[in-house]
């Protein structure tokens, strides 16, 4: 692979404290660092001019539903990937409630050689923490990280023993990996479509109430203290569950916790049509959760974002709201929605926005260098028009599902380019404009 130059961009690496205009030379798919002026005079280098855009690491998300195998219908690994470029994502990390679920050496070699030979953008997969994800019986740990699990998840469902979830944290730690928690009391969130509250009183639909996550978060950051396993609180959503991850992360508990776009910028009013794209689990919490939500992300308490992207069909999300199942897609709208609604009106800054995208993630994980654009780092890296300004479309999707709450939507700041280890995966700069040696 021969060398590449982006020139011109506005360079934003949070974790190396860069924010200027510079030039950046890839070589053999890493990042070389930042060229001199006359660096683009090379005629061997293949020249990307991102003047008047954002150059930032690729974005990273931890939580990424890719369906295969089982549901290729919803989404495959090649056409999730696909979506993932577009949204100017250069890394993923499959869920394992496929069908099978991925809980044995075969999974986890299937989604590893599929990837190899589909994906666009790279894919570091975990494993369930039980069998079949039933909950009773933990997986073979060892034996997983050892052919590439890079945490362990049942996500989709809680884990309600409390005795399996303490074999996990501790055998987990033995391998330096988190458990990533779907928290959620089943019992508590039994039988409901939507949030508690005042818009699931006024539809009449049964709603799930906020503790049912928070007893669940407040349980495993016990747990974790006690075992000094690594507990990775997925999609957090109520205001209640945030103070045991705030009291528990200044006692130096090991607990890191991540928030989606969709918490950050909508609330349970979206289903007031009885919309099922919104119908996600957790369920879209009030006005005030999200407003506790966005004062975690600014304060650390949360640590980065994921979308939570989970692909469903029309079939099923034309259900009535009690049926369909929940999700909602994420990947290619993720940044312009929270630019949009979050980083335009002031209310959080666009290198927090950013890092929480890129080296936060890579830190939960330990993706490192991944999520920066350290000389010597693997060059990957999203380029964002940030003026541009679209409608969100149901063509526009690569995912092979629609089901998003934000067609029709009109957002701003739109991903041009997403760069791999040094190859463009996606480009929406016009043809010929980016010169590839
Ligand atoms: O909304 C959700 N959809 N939440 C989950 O936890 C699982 C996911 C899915 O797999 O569809």
């Amino acid at each position: 692979m021969g060398k590449l130059i982006v020139k011109n961009g506005r360079v934003l690496d949070p974790a190396n404290r860069i924010d200027s205009v510079q030039t950046l030379e890839i070589e053999n798919g890493v990042v070389l660092g930042f060229a001199s002026k006359d660096a683009t005079a090379d005629s061997s280098a293949g020249i990307l001019d991102a003047s008047g855009c954002l150059v930032c690491p690729g974005f990273i998300d931890i939580h990424t539903h890719l369906r295969e195998p089982g549901r290729e219908d919803k989404e495959t690994i090649l056409s999730g990937t696909r979506a993932a470029a577009a949204g100017g994502f250069t890394t993923v990390c499959p869920i394992p409630n496929t069908n099978p679920v991925i809980d044995s050496q075969t999974g986890l070699k299937f989604i590893l050689s599929r990837a190899e030979t589909d994906a666009c953008v790279n894919v570091f997969p975990y494993a369930a923490v039980t069998k079949g994800q039933a909950g009773e019986e933990m997986v073979e740990m060892g034996d997983l990280v050892y052919y590439g699990a890079r945490g362990f998840t049942d996500d989709g469902r809680p884990i309600m023993n409390a005795e399996i979830m303490r074999r996990a944290l501790e055998y987990s730690a033995m391998f330096n990996v988190p458990i990533l928690d779907h928290c959620e009391d089943s019992h508590l969130a039994e039988g409901g479509v939507m949030h508690e509250g005042r818009v699931s009183n006024r539809l009449g639909l049964k709603g799930i109430p906020g503790i049912a996550e928070s007893v669940q978060v407040a349980r495993d950051v016990e747990l974790a203290e006690f075992t000094g396993g690594h507990i990775h609180i997925m999609h957090v959503s109520k205001r209640e569950s945030l103070e045991p991850i705030r009291r528990a992360k200044a006692r130096g508990v090991k607990v890191t916790c991540e928030v989606t776009p969709h918490h950050l910028t909508l609330t349970d009013d979206a289903l007031l049509d009885f919309n099922t794209a919104a119908k996600v689990n957790p369920p879209l919490g009030s006005e005030d959760d999200r407003e506790a939500l966005i004062e975690a992300l600014l304060d650390g308490t949360i640590d980065c974002i994921a979308t939570d992207h989970a692909p469903h069909t029309d079939i099923e999300k034309d259900l009535p709201i009690t049926e369909a199942p929940f999700g909602m897609i994420g990947l290619e709208t993720a940044f312009a929605l929270l630019y949009t609604r979050l980083v335009i009106p002031g209310i959080i800054p666009l290198p927090l926005l950013i890092e929480k995208l890129t080296s936060a993630p890579a830190r939960v994980i330990h993706l490192e260098p991944r999520g920066m654009l350290s000389a010597g780092a693997p060059a990957d890296l999203t380029i964002v028009d940030l003026f541009e300004e679209f409608t969100v479309e149901e063509s526009m999707f690569q995912s092979k599902s629609r089901n998003s709450p934000l067609i029709g939507v009109p957002l701003q700041g739109r991903v041009r380019a997403t760069i791999v280890g040094g190859k463009v995966v996606h480009s929406r700069f016009p043809k010929g404009s980016v010169t590839l040696s």
